[in-house]
């Protein structure tokens, strides 16, 4: 299993190794809109655990460049497995 932690109230979720992160960061309270990584409404930041996250789709590389990718959009991507930490 691999772990969600949400930085503002430090609340944890669980969730299967290689999973999308959106439906439990939507029941966190991340906004999202399109789903499809086109608006950007869902960014979250990576506290910690970014080398947990798959590979930026396409998309968010058009999105949010190829930086260092402290930055993903929720909607893309999946956990690998161990922990990330994050905020929105
Ligand atoms: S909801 Fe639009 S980019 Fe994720």
């Amino acid at each position: 299993m691999a772990k969600l932690i949400f930085d503002h109230n430090g609340e944890e979720r669980e969730l299967p190794d290689n999973s999308p992160i959106i439906e439990v960061c939507e029941e966190a309270g991340v906004p999202f809109a399109c789903t499809e990584g086109v608006c950007g409404t869902c960014v979250i930041e990576i506290k910690e655990g970014k080398e947990n996250l798959s590979d930026p789709t396409p998309e968010e590389e058009d999105f949010l460049g190829e930086g260092t990718r402290d930055e993903r959009l929720a909607c893309q991507c999946k956990i690998k497995c161990g922990t990330i930490r994050i905020s929105f």
